[in-house]
């Protein structure tokens, strides 16, 4: 039985009292917190077997090493990659998109190929290719959504051509909350241009509900650790061992090597020619302890988890009025991210008066500025919920957001 009640039991955080009250988290689309579970793990790391990994011959380094490299097998389970061999670890899922964007097209591009990206990114999944674009000299182009806050399908027969050497879409906004269709998109992406990449910021889906990345058929998926209850620092990469097999690698230095000479360099092969220098061991291993915790839990749980909370919060904001939110209103297809306007009030004083009831939430652009220019509305207050989060928390978001109501409106 899934209990959002009781997995706050295991969330130090929220046993913390602020001046006397409880704390209400509503900022997981942001981070999570971390699980005592997870915790631990990384603490075990530093006490018991701190130890380089693939450099030593001895016992902590053999621990430590078979720890880093249990956490890949478990994430390439949690997303059902093909072999563990198809995840490469990064700082985040930004730089995970920056490995694909210097690694194949700074060495594959010719005249007239282009880009196709969206305008609900996440700066992570629009600067890259804006900057790639701008470098070299090749046009970025962007899929819009209609006023519902969904892909506009109808565009893309137009966007997709024999020249378009990526798409980069995202799973589900961190600003509109709307899950996008990935496995239809990347049907029909391959039908227009099979030679056409696609990238997937599954940052907001992976952490979120069950992930299947050989039924979503892209070439690339990144994600973060830090949002799915792992320590932060740490990313994934994606990609098939074919498609790894024939990227550059982007950053070069020990242990990404099988042979060096001094005129010339034989790389490993995938993961390791991506993982250049000592990676963040004990970020790693605490984060194979964050996919044990949701794979306990159960992802289908959390998605019907998180779709209840969205019906939730959709009537309580219809309830009271005067408050209104970006993207659908259909629970079936949003995850459990509140981008709120409330008519008078500012996002960041929305967001300080809330944070005096310890309701805590992000005000701002949330890193999604051409989408928010687009729609014209230059910032939001976003309100987002995960695992521990309960109706409780809802409501006290509800009373809190009443008193800036009665205080601006
Ligand atoms: N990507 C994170 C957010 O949406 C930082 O808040």
């Amino acid at each position: 039985m899934f209990d959002a009640q009781s997995i706050q039991k295991d969330f130090p955080q929220l046993r913390r009292n602020i001046h006397g009250k409880r704390i209400v988290y509503l900022d997981s689309t942001a981070t999570s917190l971390k699980p005592t579970a997870v915790i631990r793990k990384e603490d075990d790391y530093y006490k018991r077997y701190t130890a380089n990994v693939f450099r030593g011959i001895y016992t902590t380094s053999e621990e430590a090493t078979a720890e880093y490299e249990r956490a890949r097998a478990l994430t390439a389970a949690f997303i059902h990659a093909g072999s563990p061999e198809e995840i490469v670890f990064t700082r985040n899922t930004s730089e995970s998109i920056n490995l694909v964007a210097y690694s194949l097209l700074t060495h594959d591009l010719s005249p007239g190929d282009h880009i196709v990206t969206t305008i609900m990114e996440h700066h992570s999944n629009f600067v890259p290719w804006q900057q790639l674009g701008a470098e070299r000299n090749i046009a970025v182009d962007i899929w819009g959504i209609t006023p519902q806050g969904t892909l506009n399908f109808a565009d893309l027969e137009k966007l997709v051509t024999r020249k378009t050497k990526l798409l980069a879409v995202t799973a589900a906004s961190n600003v509109l909350g709307t899950i996008n269709p990935v496995s239809k998109i990347v049907r029909a992406v391959k039908q227009l241009n099979p030679k056409c990449f696609v990238l997937v910021d599954a940052a907001q889906a992976v952490p979120h509900m069950p992930v299947d990345v050989a039924e979503w058929g892209a070439d690339f998926v990144a994600f973060s650790s830090h949002k799915m209850l792992g320590p932060t620092g740490i990313g994934v990469l994606w990609g098939t061992q074919d498609v790894l097999d024939t990227l550059h690698p982007f950053l070069f230095g020990g242990e990404m090597i099988s042979e060096v000479h001094v005129d010339r360099t034989v790389f490993k092969s995938a993961p390791h020619k991506f993982e250049a220098g000592t990676p963040h061991i004990a970020g790693v291993i605490g984060f194979g302890a964050a996919v044990e915790y949701l794979s306990a839990l159960g992802m289908q749980h959390v998605r019907d988890h998180e779709e209840k909370l969205v019906s939730y919060a959709m009537k309580q904001f219809d309830r009271m009025g005067g408050v209104t939110y970006l993207g659908p209103n259909d629970a079936r297809i949003r995850g459990g991210v509140f981008a709120l306007q409330v008519k008078g009030a500012h996002p960041h004083d929305i967001a300080q008066l809330l944070n005096e009831d310890n309701v805590f939430v992000r005000a701002g652009n949330h890193c999604a500025m051409p989408l928010h220019e687009s729609l014209g509305v230059p910032s939001t207050a976003r309100a987002s919920f995960y695992v521990y989060t309960t109706e409780k928390d809802i409501d006290a978001l509800i009373v809190s957001l009443q008193k800036v109501k009665n205080m601006f409106g």
